[in-house]
């Protein structure tokens, strides 16, 4: 069994990777021009959001609600809205339009 430790260094590891995961997801869309970039921003800050109430509770016994949370809104998030960008930022790759192998250089 996690300690409560353990559990908020979970919850860091996630909140981490997850914001370094949206900022290159929003530095492809924001150069692709993709117009649902702003309101993308928003779900992403969302999720930051509630992992850091996640964070504020401090109690272990929260660990299932988390990982409902995070698994339904991952799932959903990838399935649907990450989705939408990646049609649009296909079409501009496939336009030429985008070069993204210079945005990580
Ligand atoms: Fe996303």
């Amino acid at each position: 069994m996690l300690s409560n430790d353990d559990y908020l260094s979970i919850l860091k590891e996630l909140k981490d990777y997850a914001i370094y995961h949206f900022k290159d997801e929003e530095k492809i869309m924001s150069a692709a021009g993709y117009k649902g970039l702003e309101e993308h921003k928003k779900l992403h800050k969302q999720f930051e959001m509630q992992i850091d109430k996640f964070s504020q509770k401090q109690k272990y016994d929260d660990a299932f609600d988390l990982y409902d949370y995070a698994a339904e809104w991952l799932i959903n998030h990838i399935l649907n809205t990450d989705q939408k960008y990646s049609d649009w930022v296909k079409e501009q790759i496939s336009l030429n339009k985008i070069d993204i192998q210079n945005l990580f250089d």
